[in-house]
């Protein structure tokens, strides 16, 4: 039924060279993976060199943000039409890095999945819970609000583009992943809100990823969970004989 989406999210690392080298052996690990995507999202500046070498392989290439307008007077911005141009698949979208450092709101990331979605491009949709909201109990009401905002005006046959990785803040990048169970529980939450806002039949098929210190270690019990349907990996997608045993979760 759901087809698992594990993703490397490599953020603000490597250089184009460095880009290639992984590629070039995640390529050659990967193997028979055709009961599950497997995808890369680098820095932009490396996104038109691997496009070729990704092409006609098993790696998507996907993107870390995009901006919402098509193009004009936004320096610094890279509008969808030029991530399709590309060759990317996938953009992420809401990651909590984008909304600590960048000003990215729940407003503004639906404007970002909306205009993705307009060029086709699939959008995961990044939420998740801070430390002190899971202490205070609001971890559920803060998730599925974000769920419900970010989504706020798609339609279901748009719902067919949307993946969404629930990030809990305090476990990305501190090796403090959520427990399994407590994954699960958030997940389950999630999709009963996709119920509620789109129906049982987009609920069912709605792919949800975990992310937060995702490692080689811990990624089999993660994806044995009912509800979670991928894993989207920082840290340790970036030495790609990590990746390759993330991918090749059993
Ligand atoms: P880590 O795997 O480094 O915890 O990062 C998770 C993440 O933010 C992926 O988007």
């Amino acid at each position: 039924m759901r087809t698992p989406l594990i993703a490397g999210n490599w953020k603000m690392n490597k250089t184009v060279a460095e880009s290639v080298e992984w590629a070039r052996a995640c390529i050659a690990g990967l193997g028979d993976v055709s009961d599950r995507e497997v995808l890369v999202c680098p820095p932009y500046t490396a996104l038109a060199t691997l496009a070729p070498l990704l092409e006609a392989t098993p790696l998507a290439l996907g993107a870390q943000d995009v901006f919402y307008a098509e193009k004009g007077a936004y320096t610094g911005a890279i509008s969808p039409l030029m991530l399709k141009d590309l060759g990317c698949r996938y953009v992420i979208i809401g990651h909590s890095e984008r909304r600590q450092h960048f000003g990215d709101n729940d407003a503004i990331v639906n404007k970002k999945i909306v205009a993705a979605l307009g060029h086709g491009l699939k959008s995961i949709l990044c939420v998740g819970e801070s430390k002190p909201q899971r202490d205070g109990g609001e971890a559920e009401t803060v998730v599925t609000a974000q769920v419900r905002a970010g989504l706020a005006g798609l339609d279901a046959a748009q719902m067919e583009k949307i993946v969404i990785a629930y990030e809990p803040i305090w476990a990305i990048g501190t090796g403090d992943t959520a427990t399994a169970a407590d994954a699960q529980a958030m997940h389950a939450a999630i999709r009963a809100t996709l119920v509620g806002l789109f129906g049982d039949t987009v609920a069912a098929a709605l792919r949800i990823q975990y992310g937060g210190s995702v490692k080689p270690d811990n990624v089999d019990e993660l994806m044995a969970q009912l509800d979670i349907d991928g894993a989207l990996v920082g840290g340790a997608s970036l030495a790609v004989e990590d990746f390759l045993r993330i991918a090749h979760f059993v």
